[in-house]
């Protein structure tokens, strides 16, 4: 996969991903999907080929704007959602080497995520629907982070174990069947990559928290701390990451009361240690538990080094096949949207153009489907 990146003038970075096509003509039978993302602060877009492979994958990453203010401002996102979108989708389209006439359908994020930010992806997949006259396809944002394994792992196919952990979502989902999910954990309060934001934030690494935390643990002792795990009874597979941050908090109050200096990288460290062993233990125990034989990672936090490294490890200690997308398909783009939806638009999934952006979207109601006004 080819990777290229320039920051342009505003700071903004424009990441082209590139995934070689394998054949450059299409077969009558196959699927084309123009897919946008904008549900957070990247405006992506994508052309995926039958749910797989990845024809282009544009990323432009607000990431740089929000740093100065330590984290995503809803309103700043919006508007250069507005200011990159067609830039994006002009992008995808040509290094696709296609045009909207060559598409069979247009797919779009239109929930969980930031509402004034999904509005502008989910205005635009309708007005390119509208015009071209082509199927319009909603896509839930956590469905396509679960669907960005599909895209290098060819032979990964459902029934499978999915642990999802972004900035907004920490979820055990069982993949029953494509579009089929059943939730085993989730988050009692933060999600993980809220978690790694708030302690980088406190021991002054600054945003974003989780890339920033995963090198600065590459340099500490992840012994140096005890940090609690948190276990909820009756609900073995939910997480909570609240009492993890507070502990953080904690030990670096004391010290400065106490005019003691702290090692930031044998805190980042030993945090990333607790975090990364609750989500791997549970993990790997539902895969035994429910005799699962593959387990996938999914969503911005899939991409920690040491998280991919645990589990791999415990993959392999009990004998459990492993998944993980690259990086640069774990944080928000829209290939994984484009693979999602693929599995949709075979199923015959088509929105109306009375789709709206569901901030709340739940995972796995099928019900769904008919408020976003399917047809
Ligand atoms: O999936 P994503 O791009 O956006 C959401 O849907 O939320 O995830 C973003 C989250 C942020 O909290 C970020 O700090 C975290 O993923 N993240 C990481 C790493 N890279 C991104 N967390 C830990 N280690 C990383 N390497
Ligand atoms: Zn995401």
């Amino acid at each position: 996969m080819e990777i290229r990146k320039n920051v342009e003038d505003d700071g903004v970075i424009f990441m082209s991903v590139k995934e070689k096509s394998e054949a450059d003509h299409a077969d009558a039978g196959d699927v084309t999907i123009l897919a946008i993302e904008s549900s957070c602060d990247e405006t992506a877009a994508a052309v995926v080929r039958n749910g797989r492979e990845v024809m282009s994958n544009i990323i432009s990453s607000q990431i740089a704007l929000h740093t100065i203010y330590g984290g995503v401002v809803p309103e700043i996102a919006s508007r250069k959602h507005v200011e990159k979108i067609n830039g994006c989708i002009r992008a995808a389209l040509s290094e696709a080497k296609l045009t909207l006439s060559d598409i069979d359908a247009v797919a779009v994020t239109y929930g969980p995520g930031l509402v004034g930010a999904l509005l502008v992806g989910v205005s635009e997949a309708k007005a390119i629907a509208f015009a071209t006259g082509k199927p319009l396809i909603g896509v839930h944002h956590i469905e396509g982070h679960i669907s960005a394994n599909f895209i290098e792992n060819k032979d990964l196919k459902p029934p499978f174990i999915c642990l999802v952990v972004s900035g907004g979502h920490s979820h055990l989902v069982v993949v029953r069947d494509y579009g089929e999910y059943e939730i085993i954990g989730q988050t009692r309060d933060d999600a993980a990559g809220e978690a790694f934001d708030k302690v980088a934030r406190a021991i002054g690494l600054g945003y974003p928290g989780g890339p920033k935390i995963d090198k600065a643990a590459r340099e500490g002792n992840p012994d140096a701390y005890t940090f609690p795990q948190a276990k909820i009874p009756d609900a073995e597979y939910d997480f909570s990451f609240s009492g993890l941050k507070s502990a953080v908090l904690n030990l670096i109050n004391q010290a400065k009361m106490q005019g003691i200096e702290l090692n930031q990288a044998d805190i980042a460290a030993s945090f990333q240690r607790a975090v990364v062993e609750v989500l791997a233990g549970h993990a790997v125990k539902a895969c035994r538990e429910y005799g699962f034989d593959s387990l996938a990672i999914a969503g911005g936090v899939a991409s920690n080094s040491a998280l991919r490294e645990l589990c791999e490890k415990e993959c392999a200690k009990n004998g459990i096949r492993f998944f993980r997308p690259s990086p640069v398909l774990c944080t928000d783009n829209a290939a994984m949207i484009g693979a999602a939806a693929y599995y949709e638009y075979k199923k015959g999934v088509r929105f109306g153009l009375d789709m709206n952006a569901m901030p709340n979207l739940p995972l796995g109601d099928r019900e769904r489907r008919f408020h976003a006004g399917q047809r």
